[in-house]
């Protein structure tokens, strides 16, 4: 009986050793410890032992039970931590979440203010739920006055807006800090607008540098430096004469349209040009709205359209992919 026991653990194991999955397990502990297992069979021979030694033997069959119970377990945390249970393959590869990315309006962002902070430009933010003062009124466009047609605005009330452009944080830099100013203020603004190269919601990078003995010449310098950074050295650009209430005297900027290599196409409504910014020397009335005395100094303010540049950049034809979330649009700048 002593080495009917011992065969019979040393069998067990090997068997258990090779187990490799759960359903195994199961079918060994029938052939083990079930009703007809081996084990029980050998308990079932107890009556023809000597009754001396009948406890003794006893004994031992309670502890090889004992000790094929406890391995039957351990092997099945063996298996969870290592392999196949319950029907899941735990050694299979995972399914991995998606990498995102950055989105493209973003990354251009950054690497606008990244040339701008290398000019010597600080970053500063201002809020897109904005009041009728400071996006209109302190610029300089009173209300009737037909400037604020140029920009369709979306209305909270009389007094709460939308900003329709980030030219409002100018003044509330120029109200809240000292002089001299050199910053660029990047976000989020609001129209009423869309087509191919318009959209509602778009991103704007504001520019303000007020010092005593700015001039127009700073104003190129800064922004044909930006541009040929960002573009490379040999994008035609083209200041055109404008008007704004804030700036005197006022210029856009125009860049030859990438799409069509200037010859003319519907992103660039057949004039072979694109707008990129609005920008000028500010006005000398926008001083009084800050009590700024105006004979003391000057400067130049611009603002510039991310998604425009990201645009003529990237090709793109169309401003309103952007922000359509097409993964096959936006996985090719990830
Ligand atoms: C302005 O918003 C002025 N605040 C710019 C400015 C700042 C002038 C400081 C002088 C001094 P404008 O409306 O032209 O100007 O817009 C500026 C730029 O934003 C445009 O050149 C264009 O690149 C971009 N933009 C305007 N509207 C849209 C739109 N609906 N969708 C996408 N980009 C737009
Ligand atoms: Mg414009």
């Amino acid at each position: 009986m002593d080495k009917q026991l011992e065969a019979l653990q040393k069998a067990f194991d090997e068997d258990i050793a090779q187990a490799r999955s759960e359903k195994e397990l199961d079918q060994l502990k029938v052939r083990y410890l079930g009703r007809k297992g081996e084990l029980t069979s050998i308990l079932r021979q107890m009556g023809s032992l000597d009754p001396k030694e009948r406890p003794r033997i006893g004994g031992l069959s309670n502890k090889l039970k004992v000790y094929m119970e406890n391995a039957f377990d351990l092997r099945v945390k063996d298996l969870e931590k290592t392999h196949v249970v319950k029907g899941v393959d735990v050694s299979l590869p995972g399914r991995m979440p998606g990498k995102g990315g950055v989105h493209i309006v973003n990354q251009v962002l950054s690497e606008i203010e990244d040339i701008f902070i290398n000019l010597g430009f600080r970053i500063v933010a201002g809020p897109e739920i904005e009041d009728d003062y400071h996006n209109f009124e302190a610029l300089n466009i009173p209300a009737h006055h037909p400037a604020r047609d140029m920009q369709d605005t979306f209305y909270f009330s009389e007094d709460v807006l939308l900003r329709t452009h980030t030219s409002p944080v100018q003044i509330r830099v120029m109200e809240s800090e000292g002089l001299p100013v050199r910053i660029i203020a990047p976000g989020k603004v609001y129209r009423c607008d869309s087509d191919v190269s318009h959209i509602p919601m778009f991103h704007q990078v504001e520019g303000l540098w007020v010092e005593e003995g700015i001039t127009f010449a700073h104003l190129k310098g800064v922004l044909y430096s930006f541009l040929h950074t960002f573009f490379g050295p040999d994008v035609p650009i083209r200041f055109r004469a404008s008007f704004f209430p804030f700036t005197e005297p006022s210029a856009e900027v125009d860049i030859g349209c990438i799409i069509c290599k200037g010859r003319g196409c519907r992103v660039c409504g057949n004039t072979g040009w694109i707008e990129i910014l609005g920008s000028g020397m500010v006005d000398p009335a926008v001083y009084g709205f800050v009590d700024i005395d105006p004979e003391s100094v000057t400067g130049f303010a611009f603002g510039l359209g991310v998604e425009r540049v990201a645009m003529l950049k990237y090709c793109i034809d169309d401003i309103r992919l952007f922000f359509e979330n097409d993964l096959r649009f936006l996985n090719q700048f990830s």
